[in-house]
């Protein structure tokens, strides 16, 4: 597996070097599914939005220690919370970077990913020690080894899977983030997975093929 990024119509991409005929993988917070979801009431974002504890009148401020992709950020920015995202990988933080950039010169929603969005390059055991603002909530997805054989896994999953490798430090990334969020821990997990670090969480909220597992923290 050979990847590169290039730059192309001034947007950043992530090529797979191997098979030239498949379009790079972009952010972009602009256009297809996610601006989707933002501009027909989010779809499918129910789920995410109660667990994080949205309610009326109250958006948390959120830390996403696994960013990836941004696409869960992003919803949750544009359901009205305040998200600084950390993402380790340098060529995935540099993806995100560039869809940042270009969303903030984006005129609907520009103001908005000025005031909301934020991210950092590093690694979240660290990075979680010093965020710009106390975390009510830290949300995590880690990379978990996919199930479906690899041509159904979409490709920008399977190329972020390819980029990063696995999550192996998630269990202690979820033992550090318990210490620090002041309302709760939200963990993204396929339905099928077992609980992050094998701790029950003290609820979960269940889609279709995901599950969000709650914990409230003690300061709750
Ligand atoms: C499954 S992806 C997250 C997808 C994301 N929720 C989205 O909506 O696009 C997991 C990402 O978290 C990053 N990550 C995992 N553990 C991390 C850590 N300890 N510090 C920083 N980034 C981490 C990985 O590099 C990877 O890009």
């Amino acid at each position: 597996m050979n990847y590169s990024l290039q730059m192309h119509n001034e947007q950043l991409g992530l090529a797979d070097d191997d098979h030239p005929h498949i379009a790079p993988v972009v952010i972009d917070f602009l256009s297809g599914k996610t601006a989707y979801r933002r501009k027909y009431g989010h779809v499918g974002g129910e789920a995410i939005s109660k667990a994080v504890g949205i309610k009326k009148g109250h958006r948390p401020n959120i830390v996403d220690a696994t960013a990836g992709l941004g696409r869960d950020a992003f919803v949750l920015t544009t359901l009205g919370c305040r998200v600084h995202m950390i993402e380790r990988s340098k060529v995935i933080a540099e993806l995100l970077e560039d869809g940042l950039r270009r969303a903030c010169q984006d005129e609907k929603i520009g103001e908005m990913i000025k005031n909301r969005l934020s991210l950092t390059c590093g690694e979240s055991q660290k990075e979680l020690l010093q965020t710009p603002f106390e975390p009510e909530v830290i949300y995590l997805d880690p990379m978990f080894p996919q199930k479906e054989k690899s041509a159904l896994v979409k490709k920008d999953m399977r190329m972020l899977q390819e980029v990063v490798g696995p999550d192996e430090d998630a269990d202690a990334l979820l033992r550090l983030a318990l210490t620090i969020a002041t309302n709760r821990i939200v963990v993204k997990r396929p339905a099928y997975a077992n609980f992050l670090a094998e701790i029950k969480p003290t609820t979960s909220i269940k889609t279709k093929n995901h599950r969000f597992d709650i914990y409230l923290t003690p300061r709750h």
